[in-house]
């Protein structure tokens, strides 16, 4: 299965998110058989709120298609980084999607970047990361916990993330770095001491410079942070908190209010209030409400730029001008090989009486093979001439 590219029948194997509702979701394998406390094979029955199923009967059913259960239905969802985020297990605190769109966009990701992330965690922000450089780019990804780094590599592997669009790495990055030197276009911490982890970062960018976030719960963590940022002359630091406020929009029908006196002409009344009659006719309309539940502080991130070193762009635009130096060679020779072809193919007879015998036949056929591609009329002419 690859959970970036989505296939549309579920196979044995497949990673499956069943919507439960909007407030629950589970991520389930599809595997028809588990052993039992005694060491059997059994069917394996997956149960929800609404009924159980055999987990063999979703093979060959259609991702986004709905399970009909004993007390109701579900959805069988495709895995997308979004889902898995809502349903992975977790083995450390995770990035959640308001957090991850932020990071995402401002270090300017697309396909092909090349990303360094630590630590790796439950692997949830690393979802994202690949599927937004895939299928060029790269992420590594350091975790200094084995056991989590084992879990992510076989999680990543069974979801279709192979190398070397990612390599998960067992490292300590604040103490040994991360290893890649002129690599990476942005390096992400999730880390209790970032600022430990800074220096190496800088080393790690590419010569044209790069973008970084780190993401701190704490503010004092932020304050260590920007100040060796500033100090290894990172610009455009700039910290943010992102907190989601969502609104339902939703359909209500509330009872018409019994107009005032005055509203029917009539004289004002005192201390007269509007009330629902009893029985009164329900009006429909549509109530925009802020969510009851508002997701609160989940930490801080913050971005900055490391520009190239002077001596780097210099570096960079002598190679350039070497580039630009070659580039113009060989176009210079590939217009003239164009020329020599396009002689070739109006004047194949001239190329004849130019080389030597032995050659003839080859090189007349080659031109005639081409001018009969040009123009079938010539379809009659001898493929050799002697
Ligand atoms: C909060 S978790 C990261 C969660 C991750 N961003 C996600 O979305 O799933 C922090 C991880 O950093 C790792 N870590 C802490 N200090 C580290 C260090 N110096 N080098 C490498 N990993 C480190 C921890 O083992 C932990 O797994």
């Amino acid at each position: 299965m690859n959970v970036a590219y989505p296939s549309p029948v579920i196979r044995e194997g497949d990673l499956v998110i069943l919507h439960i509702n909007s407030q629950s979701l589970q991520a389930i394998k599809v595997n028809p058989k588990i052993k039992n406390k005694n060491g059997i094979f059994v069917d394996y029955c997956h149960q929800t709120k609404y009924g159980s199923f055999k987990v063999g009967s979703l093979v060959g059913k259609a991702f986004g298609s709905v399970l009909q259960l004993k007390d109701g239905f579900i959805n069988l969802l495709h895995p997308s980084s979004e889902l898995w985020t809502l349903s992975l297990p977790h083995r450390t605190q995770i990035l959640y999607t308001t957090d991850i769109s932020m990071v995402l966009l401002n270090l300017e990701l697309s396909p092909g970047s090349i990303v360094c992330e630590a630590g790796t965690g439950s692997g949830s922000l690393s979802h994202a990361f690949m599927r937004t450089v895939a299928p060029t780019g790269q992420l590594f990804t350091f975790d200094f916990h084995e056991k989590r780094v084992e879990t992510a590599r076989q999680e990543f592997l069974e979801h279709g993330f192979l190398e070397p669009l990612v390599t998960v790495c067992h490292r300590d990055v604040c103490a040994e770095g991360f290893g890649l030197k002129n690599k990476v276009d942005a390096v992400f911490l999730d880390l209790p001491k970032p600022w430990d982890a800074v220096p190496h970062a800088a080393t790690a960018f590419k010569t044209r410079g790069g973008r970084l976030c780190s993401f701190s719960p704490c503010i004092e963590q932020v304050q260590r942070t920007c100040a060796v940022l500033e100090s290894l002359g990172f610009w455009e630091i700039r910290t943010v908190e992102c907190l989601l406020r969502e609104y339902l929009v939703r359909r209500m029908a509330l009872p018409l209010i019994e107009p005032r006196a005055e509203e029917e002409g009539g004289p004002p009344r005192k201390g007269a209030k509007r009330k629902a009659t009893h029985g009164a006719k329900l009006e429909e309309f549509r109530a925009v409400l802020p969510a009851v539940k508002a997701t609160g502080h989940t930490g801080y991130l913050t971005f900055a730029t490391f520009l190239p070193k002077e001596e780097d762009l210099k570096e960079e635009g002598a190679k350039g001008e070497d580039r630009k130096e070659e580039e113009d060679r060989k176009e210079g020779e590939d217009r003239k090989e164009e020329e020599t072809k396009e002689v070739d193919k109006n004047f194949p007879e001239v190329m004849v009486t130019s080389v030597g015998a032995t050659d003839v036949s080859v090189i007349v056929s080659a031109a005639v093979t081409t001018r009969s591609e040009a123009d079938s009329s010539t379809s009659n002419v001898p493929d050799v001439i002697d």
